[in-house]
């Protein structure tokens, strides 16, 4: 048995949506799907029963902050992430790639791997591929994904074009140390910055070392939406059609009908986390920040369209008060009802690729949301 399998239900006739469905060792998700981020094995705010009622499948989880702490070394005796944080179903972690860049102080990348400083203690620390790998199997994680390096926006192509020849260095040297290959899939990772040339090649370069799955890595760091698009649609096309892909980072309303429209299947943010904690929460006719005074005496739920437990129970002036008053129950709320509508949204685009309406769902749903349509 591999640890994997990817079965294509559907392609769409009017775009380049697929309708999927991934089985790992703990869970079969349909895809395209929307990965909650439990970043240090918790999705903030959430326990695991209250994410599993979101209709989430798979949550994300990273290697540099469990590398950190608690150490991988306390999680695998405990046997592994899925245990430790009581989260029975699917699991992915990321490699540290892109956290060592975004966290970390004084980091020195060499072709053996990345000299960083800990964000926490300022210990020096090593990270490189076999680190990665060895630490990921250590976790457990269905997924686990290769050590990248994902360039800053903006670089030139000189500076992308040598990254991305040492990232499919190092993606070989993680295939050569991965050991738990019976029960954990290592995707590869497409980088290329926003050169489509470059894009092209490391699309080539990755494809060829035939991994189980492939992400978009290096999107979603500051550039404007439709260059990312642009490059989302560019790269698809290079990648095996019986192969998830997985746009990495991305994953805001707008974001997942777009990369959907563009062949994606598999999506993570820490937006609606994020954003539920300093009180702004999804609907389905946009945005709503709560701590507004609007809002005081609006007995009305988060979102008259939304059946999650929180619009059941709640209304905006209960939860604008606990947010006001600093409640903690207050942003557990928010967090709650901001995963259940990315989860809940994808599950509705899935049902739309099924019956070949997305292009209409889509078109709906952004003028309800005010989104510009085009
Ligand atoms: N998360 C968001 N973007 C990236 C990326 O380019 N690489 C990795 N490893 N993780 C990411
Ligand atoms: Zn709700």
């Amino acid at each position: 048995m591999s640890a994997l399998q990817f079965q294509l239900l559907k392609e769409s006739k009017d775009s380049m949506a697929r309708r999927g469905r991934l089985t790992t060792p703990h869970a079969v998700i349909e895809t395209p799907v929307f990965m909650p981020v439990g970043t240090q094995a918790t999705v903030k705010t959430l326990s695991p029963e209250e994410v599993m009622q979101t209709g989430a499948s798979i949550i994300l989880s990273n290697t540099y902050h469990l590398h950190l702490r608690p150490g991988e070394e306390i999680v695998r005796e405990v046997g592994g992430l899925h245990r430790f944080m009581n989260w029975p179903r699917a699991l992915l972690t990321d490699s540290g790639g892109f956290q060592v860049f975004s966290l970390s102080s004084t980091r020195k990348i060499t072709e053996q791997g990345v000299h960083f400083r800990s964000h926490i203690s300022g210990a020096p620390l090593f990270i490189g591929p076999e680190e990665s790998i060895a630490i990921q199997n250590a976790l457990g994680a269905d997924i686990i994904m290769a050590f990248d390096e994902c360039p800053p926006y903006p670089a030139t192509r000189e500076y992308v074009s040598d990254s991305l020849a040492r990232t499919t260095r190092w993606a070989k040297r993680c295939q050569t140390a991965h050991e738990r290959t019976d029960d954990q899939a290592l995707f590869g990772i497409v980088q290329g910055g926003m050169f489509r040339d470059l894009r092209a090649r490391a699309a080539e370069e990755i494809t060829a070392l035939d991994f189980p799955g492939y992400a978009l890595g290096g999107l979603s760091v500051g550039e404007e939406k439709p260059l990312m698009y642009e490059m989302v649609e560019f790269t698809t096309p290079f990648l095996p059609k019986d192969r998830p892909r997985y746009l990495m980072g991305v994953g805001s309303p707008d974001d997942l009908f777009e990369g959907v429209l563009r062949g994606i299947d598999m999506f993570d943010c820490v937006l609606p986390t994020r954003i539920a904690r300093n009180g702004t929460v999804f609907t389905s006719r946009g945005k709503l920040v709560l701590k507004n005074a609007s809002n005081a005496r609006d007995y009305s739920p988060l979102d008259e369209a939304c059946d999650c437990y929180v619009c059941k129970n709640y209304s905006r002036a209960y939860i604008r008060h606990l947010l006001k008053a600093e409640e903690t129950f207050g942003i557990r709320l928010t967090s709650y009802h901001n995963v259940h509508f990315l989860v809940t949204l994808m599950a509705q685009i899935r049902a739309a690729i099924e019956e070949g309406r997305l292009l209409a769902l889509r078109k709906t749903f952004f003028e309800n949301y005010g989104y510009q349509v085009e």
